[in-house]
């Protein structure tokens, strides 16, 4: 068994994480949660902070957490939980794969393609002064150190994961030191070490038009902080939503998988939220484990799970944000009967 620190987090969160325990219960995946808080969550617990010591310390201990989203409050109140925590346990590299799903009908068929996002620098640092009455500085971080670490990380993924192709999308032209210093490392090491990987490089705005006109002619898109998530969203949207876009954020240490939505206040508590995000990255998570534990238990549960909820989808069991009538429990029942025999 391979401990997993479990957040449910926000909103949505306890809805789906509860949804995700049940599944990956049903599928004898060899996990055992510990609960851990944070967001408001930890705050209505009575703990000190969005980001408890208790909850950094668990995840150090196991290495792996499962993590629901947390609302971060727009133009005052505490700082984001996510980027906190990403930053406290230096998971660098967030991946997210967006691929389409049997029975989901988009716009487009056949979307395969990762966004891997460089996660604890830019303008994230969240490093803003206020100069003088009306105007306030915000400071784009970028350090040679994490812009060699990142494009590193990437070609070696796509090595891994035998993908053919990264693309940069930067803002070179206008952020010459801090784009530009990206483009520089991704290029040394392309040229030294992965000439066989195709690389290319996209200025951000041309990259998202030419997105939407043909998203295959795109495999990995590596991305400073800021256009990794605004990039993410739009990836979602092209392969039925952010009910369906799962992540994970990856240290050399430690892992925290989590879907790319957040904590949408505008359905929580109704029961009516998708629980496939967070159930794909719980599919990375067991890969995740497969691969660092060697342990071929886990590569299994995910395999199981994973033509679960392909099944449910083929077979027109879907949450309303896909166009079904399904609520979380009812779409859980569903992924839950359609798993193979273990
Ligand atoms: P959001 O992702 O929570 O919601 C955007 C829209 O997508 C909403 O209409 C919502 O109902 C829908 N949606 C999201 N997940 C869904 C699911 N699983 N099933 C069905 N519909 C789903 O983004 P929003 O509203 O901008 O942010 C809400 C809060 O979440 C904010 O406080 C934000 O800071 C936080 N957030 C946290 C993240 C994290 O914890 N990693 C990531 C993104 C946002």
């Amino acid at each position: 068994m391979h401990t997993v620190v479990l957040i449910p987090g926000d909103g949505i969160g306890p809805e789906v994480s509860t949804a995700v325990r049940r599944v990956l219960t049903a599928a004898n995946a060899p996990i055992g949660f510990v609960e851990r808080h944070a967001g408001e969550a930890a705050l209505d617990r009575g703990l000190e902070d969005v980001l408890p010591s208790e909850t950094v310390a668990a995840i150090r201990e196991h290495h792996v957490a499962l993590k629901g989203p947390c609302t971060t409050p727009v133009g005052r109140g505490f700082s984001s939980v996510n980027v906190a925590l990403r930053k406290k346990l230096n998971l660098y590299a967030a991946v997210r794969p967006f691929r389409s799903l049997p029975g989901v009908k988009t716009r487009y068929e056949d979307v395969d393609l990762i966004v891997i996002r460089e996660n604890t620098e830019g303008l994230y640092s969240g490093i803003e002064n206020l100069i003088t009455d009306g105007v306030v500085v915000s400071m784009k971080v970028a350090t040679r150190g994490a812009c060699h670490r990142i494009s590193h990380w990437a070609f070696r993924y796509a090595t891994h994961r035998r993908r053919a192709k990264i693309t940069i999308f930067h803002k070179a032209n206008i952020m010459k030191m801090s784009d530009g210093m990206l483009l520089d490392e991704a290029r040394k090491v392309h040229e030294r070490d992965y000439p066989n990987i195709d690389y290319s490089e996209v200025i951000v705005d041309a990259g998202h038009m030419r997105l939407v006109q043909n998203p295959k002619q795109f495999d990995i898109i590596l991305c400073e902080n800021l256009y990794g998530d605004i990039v993410s969203d739009l990836c979602a949207g092209l392969i039925g939503g952010l009910g369906v876009s799962p992540g994970a954020n990856i240290g050399e240490e430690d892992a925290v998988f989590e879907a790319v939505h957040g904590s949408a206040p505008d359905i929580a508590g109704q029961g009516v939220a998708n629980p496939l995000a967070l159930l794909m990255s719980s599919v990375m998570l067991l890969n995740h484990l497969a691969e660092t534990r060697h342990d071929e238990a886990c590569r299994k549960a995910a395999e199981r799970i994973r033509t679960a909820y392909d099944r449910a989808l083929d077979d027109g069991q879907k949450t309303r944000d896909l166009g079904g009538e399904l609520g979380t429990a009812a779409f859980t029942d569903s992924v839950i009967a359609r798993l193979p025999a273990g």
